[in-house]
């Protein structure tokens, strides 16, 4: 089997058709996005919908997004939430977020999404230094060379019972080869060095293929202190 294979598409056509079906919400965001000339680096719709599904399983009412582009996976995190719950959701380019905002808005999704724009690593400290309110929920899907950095901000604002999931782990096998070119490998690297018997944290990290070729979720949940 080659690094990418063709059928990994054709299967998740399958499950689409057969578990999440049409979705003109999500189809219009694609499309505004790549009118927008966004690149196509949004989470796949099975891989959304599993997003959704993780975020009602723990009852999140407070969901963090590190990493918004257009807003499809905020789309689904948010339709996750309760009448009453919130996503925040950090994005450092403005014209990414106008993009986002847009979306969220066409999605009736206004009233529980806060984007914030600007560098995540000053976003972070200033909801740590607000008080802002403890996570139930968080997905890490930015810059890759910061993922060590967004996990110890993540434990800070969670709530312990949280979890954490952070995209992009494997890189079609990136993570393991000593030879590999990806500037997005080490930081990768240093978030498993990091949660290397990590006293706050328990994760695991799952393989995916599929529409977006051979890569991977690391999940977490924080413990008690
Ligand atoms: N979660 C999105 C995809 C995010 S792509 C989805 O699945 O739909 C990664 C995003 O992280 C890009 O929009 C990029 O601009 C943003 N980003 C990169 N570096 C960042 C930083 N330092 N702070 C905040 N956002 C950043
Ligand atoms: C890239 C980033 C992502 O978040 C992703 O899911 C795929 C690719 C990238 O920057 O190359
Ligand atoms: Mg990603």
């Amino acid at each position: 089997m080659k690094k990418s294979d063709p059928s990994w598409s054709d299967v998740d056509d399958y499950i689409v058709r057969h578990l999440i079906g049409d979705d003109l919400v999500l189809d219009a965001c694609l499309t505004a996005n790549a009118r927008a000339g966004l690149p196509e680096i949004d989470v796949s719709p099975t891989q959304g919908r599993m997003l959704e599904l993780l975020a009602r399983g723990v009852g999140a009412n407070h969901i963090l997004e590190i990493g918004t582009l257009g807003g499809y996976s905020a789309i689904w995190l948010a339709r996750a939430l309760p009448d009453d719950g919130r996503l925040v959701s950090l994005e450092l380019e403005p014209q990414y977020a106008a993009v986002a905002r847009s979306n969220i808005d066409s999605a009736g999704l206004a009233d529980k999404v806060d984007i914030i724009v600007g560098e995540a690593t000053g976003s972070l400290a200033a909801l740590e230094a607000n008080k802002i309110a403890r996570f139930d929920f968080v997905f890490v899907d930015a810059d890759k060379e910061n993922y060590a950095t967004y996990l110890d901000h993540a434990i800070r604002l969670s709530r312990p019972g949280a979890m954490l999931v952070f995209d992009n782990v494997v890189r079609e096998g990136g993570v393991i080869d000593p030879a590999s070119s990806d500037p997005k490998v080490p930081g990768t690297r240093e978030l498993y060095s990091a949660l290397h018997n990590h006293p706050r944290v328990d994760a695991t990290a799952i393989q995916t293929v599929g529409s977006k070729k051979w890569d991977g979720f690391l999940l977490g949940i924080v413990r008690d202190d």
